[in-house]
């Protein structure tokens, strides 16, 4: 265990991916803010399809649960059909962006280069971006979980100027360990494997600045749900949880939460 480990507020962010609609929304949003009303000990973050910010502004607001985007374009404004600016972002109150998730990057392409100036893009903007890396199934069959992972930490860590750092730093930049075949799998890592890269990651960035590595949060994602939480988030560098399916089902969310209050 790390010596400032108790230091870290644990971090619990719901990706909706694209599912939910106003009224769905609604009664999820609510029962949420509900539900966490008595939990002081941690964060928590959901991030709702990109139309719903503005819903999640609105019921969300007045509750110390934050929201935020699930991408986010690296240009501030421009011919990108279909784009979303870091400054929109913010302008709907949103404080995280998911960056560089494995859906994303499979399915839509992107690739460790958009993932660095969408980072870099973010933090000037004052948002929290929250880096996903993980490793396939294949690359995990083939032993290369730490070589992916390092890849991917590598080109956004490599773009950053040391005054970029600095303000990565000042906005709480989060990891998150998103080992591909856990995703919406069911298999979920378990609590030795997620530590083991969880501390890797650590380590890397500790090679850059080693008090960074101490204060930054690094999440685990893939497959958690109410009854692996607990284990999980024992773990002295997992400080939280992205949570996909789990996060549509305001009783399991919650049971999530309770588990890193
Ligand atoms: P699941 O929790 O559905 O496996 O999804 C994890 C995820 O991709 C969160 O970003």
């Amino acid at each position: 265990m790390t010596a400032t480990q108790n230091k870290r507020r644990k971090l619990v962010v719901g990706n909706w991916k694209m599912h939910g609609d106003l009224s769905s929304n609604q009664r999820l949003l609510a029962d949420i803010v509900k539900g966490l009303s008595e939990f002081n000990r941690a964060d928590y973050v959901i991030c709702p399809p990109t139309p719903y910010l503005f819903q999640a502004r609105e019921l969300l607001g007045d509750s110390k649960i934050a929201w935020g985007g699930q991408n986010v374009n690296q240009f501030e404004k421009g011919a990108f059909t279909g784009a979303v600016a870091a400054h929109m972002l913010t302008d709907l109150g949103c404080t995280y962006v998911l960056l560089g998730h494995s859906e994303r990057r499979v399915l839509f392409h992107e690739t460790n280069l958009t993932a660095a100036a969408r980072f870099d893009a973010s933090i000037k903007a004052g948002l929290t971006p929250i880096l996903c890396v993980g490793e396939t199934l294949a690359e995990h069959d083939a032993g290369l979980t730490e070589v992916i992972v390092a890849s991917q930490m590598d080109a956004v860590m490599a773009t950053l100027s040391d005054e970029n750092f600095s303000v990565a730093m000042q906005v709480n930049m989060v990891f998150a360990y998103e080992p591909v075949w856990a995703v919406g799998t069911g298999k979920t890592a378990t609590p030795e494997q997620a530590q083991a890269v969880h501390e890797f990651i650590r380590n890397r960035i500790a090679r850059r600045n080693s008090e960074a590595a101490d204060h930054v949060r690094i999440i685990y994602g893939g497959s958690i749900k109410a009854n692996n939480a607990k284990k999980l988030f024992a773990m002295p560098d997992v400080d939280g949880g992205l949570i996909g399916g789990a996060s549509l089902s305001a009783e399991e969310f919650i049971a999530i939460c309770k588990a890193a209050n």
